[in-house]
C-alpha cells in the first residue's frame, strides 16, 4: 500500500474549542476510507483543513505528488499552507454542496466549465489531454462515468436534488483528482437516490485510480462502501480499522450513544 494523503498532529482550534485535536492519519492508495463520528466530531473541519479552506493551528498535511517531487523522501509533498486552488491542482478534490453548480447552464456546460478551468490552471506535468477535441472527449467520458449522459442537455435548475449531487461529483472529478473527498454524499437524498449514489461511488472506485475519502451519516452506506473506517470523536481518532472491527468496538457504540448519558 502507498500512502496518498497524510496528516501529522493536525490541529484546529476555534478559540478555546479544539475542533481537530492532533489527528495523525495515513490514507492508502485505492481504498475507500470513511470518516464517521457524532455531530460536532470535527469531520467537516478536518476536510476544510485538508482542502486549504481553513489554516491549521498546528501540524502538517502531505499529498502524493504527481511529478515525483518530494519534501519527505517518501513521495509526499507538503500542502499545509496551500490555498484551495493549489490543493486542487496538486490532486486533492472535494465534492461541494451544489453551490458550485451554475443553475442556468446544462449539465454538459457545467462539466465543460469545470474541465476547461482545470485545463487553464493545471501544471504541464499533470497534462493528459490537450486541445479542444481531447477536452470534449474528456467531458463525454466524465458524463458517461457519472451516468449523466442522458441528462447532459438538461438545464441544472430543473434537476432533482439527487441529480444535482451527481453533477457536483462530476465537477469535482473534472480536475482529475488523485484523492477525492466527499462530505456526506447522501445528505438529503431519498432511499432510491441513496442506492444510486452508492452504486456510483462503487463504480467510480472501480473505474478510476482515485482514492476516496467519505464522511457519511448513513451507517448502511458506510458499512457497504468502506474498506476502512476512521471514527472521530471530539476531534480525535477514537477507532480506525475494517468495518467489522470498528462497528463492533464498544468505544464507538458509546460515542454514538453518548457515554455520559448513562
Ligand atoms: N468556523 C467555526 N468557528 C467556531 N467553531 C466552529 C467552526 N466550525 C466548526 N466549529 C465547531 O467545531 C466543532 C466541529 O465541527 P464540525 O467540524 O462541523 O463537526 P462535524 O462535521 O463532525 O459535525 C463543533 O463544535 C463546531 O461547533
Ligand atoms: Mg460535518
Amino acid at each position: 500500500m502507498t500512502t496518498v494523503l497524510k496528516t501529522e498532529s493536525l490541529r484546529k482550534q476555534f478559540g478555546e474549542l479544539t475542533a481537530v485535536d492532533d489527528v495523525s492519519i495515513e490514507i492508502d492508495d485505492g481504498d475507500i476510507t470513511s470518516i464517521i463520528g457524532p455531530n460536532g466530531a470535527g469531520k467537516t473541519t478536518f476536510y476544510n483543513l485538508l482542502t486549504g479552506v481553513l489554516q491549521p493551528t498546528a501540524g502538517s498535511i502531505w499529498l502524493r505528488s504527481g511529478d515525483g517531487a518530494t519534501d519527505d523522501g517518501g513521495g509526499l509533498r507538503e500542502i499545509t499552507d496551500a490555498e484551495p486552488h493549489e490543493v486542487a491542482q496538486a490532486g486533492l478534490s472535494r465534492s461541494y454542496q451544489i453551490t458550485n453548480i451554475f443553475e442556468g447552464l446544462t449539465v454538459r456546460e457545467n462539466v465543460r466549465v469545470a474541465r476547461i478551468s482545470h485545463e487553464r490552471t493545471r501544471l504541464d506535468f499533470r497534462s493528459r489531454a490537450t486541445g479542444d477535441e481531447a477536452i470534449e472527449a474528456d467531458i463525454e467520458e466524465l458524463l458517461e462515468l457519472t451516468g449523466l449522459t442522458d441528462i447532459a442537455d438538461t438545464p441544472c435548475d430543473t434537476l432533482s436534488h439527487g441529480e444535482k449531487r451527481t453533477v457536483e461529483i462530476a465537477l469535482a472529478l473534472a480536475i482529475e483528482p488523485d484523492v477525492f473527498l466527499m462530505d456526506e454524499p447522501t445528505a438529503g437524498m431519498n432511499p432510491t437516490e441513496v442506492t444510486e449514489i452508492v452504486s456510483l461511488i462503487r463504480e467510480l472506485d472501480a473505474d478510476l485510480d482515485a482514492t476516496f475519502v467519505v464522511t457519511e451519516h448513513n451507517m448502511d452506506v458506510v458499512t457497504d462502501i468502506s474498506d476502512r473506517i476512521v471514527v472521530l470523536a471530539e476531534g480525535s481518532i477514537l477507532a480506525d480499522g475494517t468495518p467489522d472491527d470498528v462497528l463492533t468496538d464498544e468505544r464507538v457504540t458509546e460515542a454514538y450513544l453518548g457515554s455520559d448519558s448513562v
